[in-house]
C-alpha cells in the first residue's frame, strides 16, 4: 500500500536503509508506518496502533479524512503549483477564511512553522524600522520553541537547541517565562516585539499564569511594541478554541500558524493586524508558500473544523482525557503532574521513565510522544471520541503498571 511494488521484498529492511541513507537527526521508534485512517495507523506488518502523536499535532482531523482527501484529490488534478506571480483561488479562499475567523486582517502563506515564525520576526523588524526608530530585537521566553532555522534557534529559549550552533544570530533576548517583570526589564529602545507561545508545547506543555498574557498585552500597548503569538502548536482548535488567544481575552498583533492547518500537507501562515502588516512588494516571499494544493487542504481542514464545531469536541474530549490522566495520577505515585489545555496534554514523572512508558504503550498498540526524559505528551486528532480515549487510557494504564511492577 503506497510502497513501490518492486521493493515489497525489502520491507523488513526499511529501518536499516534509513540508517544507511538518512542523517541521524531523529530518535525514531522501531515502527515503519504505511497507512493511516482516522485516529489509527498501521505498520508494514499490518499491526494497528491508536495514534496520540498525530504527526506532532498535525493530523487535526485524523489520518486521511475524506474532506481533506477529497479536496486534495480534486486540486491535484486541477493545479498544484503556479508561483506567486499569479492569483490562485485556494490561497485567496483560505486567507479569507482565516481572516473572517480570527482577529487578524492580512495573511502571508509559507511552508512550515519555522518559516512562519522567522517571517513574523522579519515583519516585526520591518515595523521597527518604520515605526520604532529602527528597533529590531525580539523578546522571547525561556522554554519556548519557535523552530529550527538559525534565527529561530536563537529565538527559542532552550540551550539544548542553541549550544551546538553558537554563535547565534543576534536580535533575540530570552527572558524567564511567566514573568512580566522580566519582559519589562528587557524592553530597551532596541526592542520591536515580544514573541510567545500561548501554551509552550515543545518546552513541556507549560501553561501561562492566568494574568500573564494580559499583562504582556498591556505592556506592548503601553510601549508600542508588537505582540507576536506563535500558535503553530496551539492554533486551529488544538486547545479548545479556534485559537488559544481567545481564551485569554487578548488579541495579538501578529500570529503564526502551521502544523494542524492543512491536516498534514505542509503549510505555514503569518497573520497580522492591518497596522502591523507592513511588508511591501518584494520584501518577503516564497516559491511554494500558498500553493493551490496546500491551501486547498488548509481550506478543507479549517472549514470542516469551523462547520462541525471541532473546537467544542476538543474542549469536551480534552476534559475527558485530562480527567482520565488525572485518575492515573491518583493511582501511580510516580506520576507527579498532569497538565494541558484541550487536546494538548502532558504527564510528568518523578524520574526519567518516559521512554520506558512510551515503549510499553507501543507494545500495547498506542503511539505517544516523549516530551522530555520524564514526561509524555498526548495530542490525538481533534475529532477523537470517548471510546478511543478510553482505549488509549487503558493501554497507558497497563504500560504504567508494567513499569511500576
Ligand atoms: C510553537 C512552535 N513554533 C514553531 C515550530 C516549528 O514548526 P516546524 O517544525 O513546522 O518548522 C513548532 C514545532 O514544533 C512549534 O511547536
Amino acid at each position: 500500500m503506497g510502497i513501490d511494488s518492486d521493493r515489497q521484498g525489502e520491507m523488513s529492511n526499511w529501518q536499516e536503509l534509513e540508517h544507511k541513507y538518512s542523517m541521524p537527526t531523529f530518535e525514531r521508534l522501531p515502527v515503519t508506518l504505511v497507512r493511516g485512517q482516522g485516529a489509527r495507523v498501521w505498520d508494514e506488518n499490518g499491526r494497528e496502533y491508536l495514534d496520540f502523536v498525530a504527526g506532532w499535532a498535525v493530523n487535526s482531523l485524523g489520518h486521511c479524512h475524506p474532506a481533506v482527501v477529497g479536496a486534495v484529490m480534486e486540486q491535484v488534478q486541477a493545479l498544484i503549483q503556479t508561483s506567486n506571480s499569479f492569483y490562485t483561488i485556494p490561497q485567496i479562499r483560505l486567507a479569507e477564511l482565516l481572516v473572517q475567523n480570527s482577529c487578524l486582517d492580512k495573511v502571508f502563506f509559507c511552508n512550515s512553522g519555522a518559516e512562519a515564525t522567522e517571517g513574523a520576526v522579519k515583519l516585526a523588524r520591518r515595523y521597527g524600522k518604520l515605526h520604532l526608530s529602527g528597533a529590531y530585537e525580539v523578546i522571547t521566553a525561556t522554554g519556548s520553541f519557535h523552530g529550527r532555522t538559525l534565527a529561530m534557534v536563537s529565538a527559542s529559549g532552550q540551550s539544548k537547541f542553541q549550544q551546538p550552533y553558537i554563535p547565534l544570530p543576534a536580535g533575540f533576548v530570552n527572558v524567564e517565562y511567566n514573568n512580566i517583570e522580566a519582559i519589562k526589564a528587557a524592553t530597551s529602545g532596541k526592542v520591536c516585539a515580544v514573541m510567545l507561545e500561548p501554551v509552550q508545547g515543545e518546552g513541556g506543555v507549560n501553561l501561562p499564569d492566568d494574568d500573564y498574557l494580559a499583562a504582556v498585552r498591556a505592556w506592548c500597548d503601553q510601549t508600542g511594541i508588537l505582540l507576536i503569538l506563535d500558535e503553530i502548536q496551539t492554533g486551529v482548535a488544538r486547545t479548545g478554541t479556534l485559537f488559544a488567544y481567545q481564551q485569554y481575552g487578548i488579541e495579538p498583533d501578529i500570529m503564526t500558524l502551521a502544523k494542524g492547518l492543512a491536516s498534514g500537507i505542509p503549510i505555514g501562515a503569518i497573520l497580522a493586524k492591518d497596522r502591523a502588516s507592513v511588508f511591501t512588494v518584494g520584501e518577503h516571499g516564497s516559491t511554494f508558500g500558498g500553493n493551490p494544493l496546500a491551501c486547498s487542504a488548509g481550506y478543507a481542514t479549517l472549514k470542516f473544523i469551523i462547520d462541525h464545531d471541532i473546537a467544542g469536541n476538543v474542549k469536551r474530549m480534552g476534559q475527558y482525557l485530562a480527567a482520565g490522566l488525572e485518575s492515573l495520577k491518583q493511582k501511580f505515585q510516580f506520576i507527579t503532574d498532569v497538565r494541558g489545555m484541550g487536546l494538548l496534554q502532558a504527564m510528568e514523572f518523578s524520574h526519567d521513565i518516559a521512554r520506558s512508558v512510551m515503549m510499553a504503550c507501543l507494545d500495547g498498540g498506542l503511539l505517544v510522544n516523549k516530551l522530555k526524559d520524564n514526561a509524555l505528551r498526548f495530542m490525538p486528532p481533534l475529532n477523537i471520541g470517548n471510546k478511543e480515549i478510553d482505549e488509549a487510557l487503558d493501554i497507558l494504564k497497563k504500560a504504567l503498571s508494567s513499569i511500576a511492577s
